[in-house]
């Protein structure tokens, strides 16, 4: 954990427990988040509809730990209902609002594309119409790396183009940051878009690469690569994105005032930028796979297969920005990360 090692720049921090709400708290980032929060003594609001997605057992193991804090109040409702979700809101009255909660994953986007359009931008939209309304001090919300596409200029800075999506999933990420600089200029509310780069770590989500390679192994069954082991990626270890979200919500936006150092992607017409959360340090599929076959002392047998359709050969962070807005940059490596994540699997299915 290089989340104290890895910082030497400004940091703001709050002179008080903050009310904050987030979205998508029975989800990996959000339960991540909303600890972190407690642990700091804020006060958090989750909002979450426990979509079957996948496992909804894991999503209540995490809201259960959550509610053991008295500082924790859950509400399970889709945000597709906008009143609930008002409701919600208001009767809270938070000071930030972090919105996490979305139909995620690329690959599901080709299978049940509806289910992204009513989560993230119907469900966007309602939480945004909350926010016009309570006025917290910062609203922010979550996009991905893969709004970048098939850029192939390396590393992936703010400012490139994210206009050639290859999935619905990006295209409605895309369409949740353009949304919500409508009603940052409009409104005039403080707004942060986060672009994250593959998260992992403990409590993570089954229907990604490494939860189901660990998962495979164990269990004796091949594990299926893609891109015939070509590709690379920017994972990010979920201690690491927390930290980076965490220093990141005193830091609101407001028109005109620009970040020290680097290219920033603060908008001249309203009071929103967005922020890569990466590390800046991709490693290649057989890496990250040797890493997991390491920690689990076994040879994982492999199907080699071509991409599919939508995933993209790399993703790279260019992580300038989040580091001089909080002096911070992810560094965990992937053979600490995946180590923690294995002891963390094996003593969920008490193995
Ligand atoms: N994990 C990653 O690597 C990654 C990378 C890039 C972006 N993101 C983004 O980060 C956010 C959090 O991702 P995660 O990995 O924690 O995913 P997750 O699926 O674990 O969490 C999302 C949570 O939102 C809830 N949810 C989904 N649709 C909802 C709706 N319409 N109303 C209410 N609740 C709903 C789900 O039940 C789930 O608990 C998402 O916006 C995702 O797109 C994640």
């Amino acid at each position: 954990m290089n989340a104290s090692a890895n910082h030497d720049g400004p940091r703001r921090t709050f002179a008080a427990p903050q009310k904050i709400l987030v979205t998508g708290t029975a989800g990996f980032i959000g339960f991540s988040l909303a600890r972190r929060l407690l642990a700091d003594g804020h006060a958090v609001c989750g909002v979450d509809g426990m979509t079957p997605y996948y496992d909804v057992a894991l999503k209540q193991r995490r809201h259960a730990m959550l509610r053991e804090s008295n500082r924790f109040v859950a509400h399970e409702f889709m945000l597709e209902d906008a009143q609930a979700t008002l409701r919600a809101a208001q009767s809270f009255a938070p000071d930030i609002v972090v919105h996490l909660a979305a139909q995620a994953g690329v690959r599901y986007s080709l299978e049940n594309p509806r289910a992204y359009i009513d989560a993230n931008l119907v469900g966007t939209f309602n939480v945004m119409e909350a926010v016009r309304v309570v006025r917290p001090a910062h609203f922010l919300l979550a996009s991905t790396s893969s709004v970048y596409g098939g850029n192939v200029d390396m590393p992936f800075g703010e400012r490139d183009s994210t206009d050639h999506p290859l999935t619905l999933y990006a295209a409605t990420k895309k369409a949740t940051e353009a949304m919500s600089h409508s009603y940052a200029h409009v409104w005039g509310l403080p707004t942060t878009a986060f672009r994250f780069f593959t998260v992992y770590g403990p409590w993570g989500r089954p229907d990604m690469a490494l939860f189901k390679f660990v998962d495979a192994i164990l269990n004796d069954r091949p594990i299926e690569i893609y891109g015939n082991g070509e590709m690379s990626r920017d994972f990010t270890y979920i201690d690491d994105l927390v930290e980076a979200i965490v220093r990141l919500l005193p830091a609101a936006p407001v028109v005109g005032e620009r970040a020290a150092a680097g290219p920033d992607s603060l908008s001249g017409s309203a009071p929103w930028r967005v922020v890569n959360i990466g590390g800046g340090e991709p490693v290649g599929l057989m890496t990250y796979v040797a890493t997991i076959e390491k920690h689990l002392g076994r040879e994982a047998k492999k199907i080699m297969l071509p991409m599919q359709t939508g995933d993209v050969p790399a993703t790279f962070a260019r992580a300038d920005l989040l580091k001089s807005l909080t002096g911070f940059k992810p560094a965990t490596s992937v053979d600490e990360g995946v180590g923690r994540f294995v002891e963390w699997y094996r003593a969920y299915h008490n193995l």
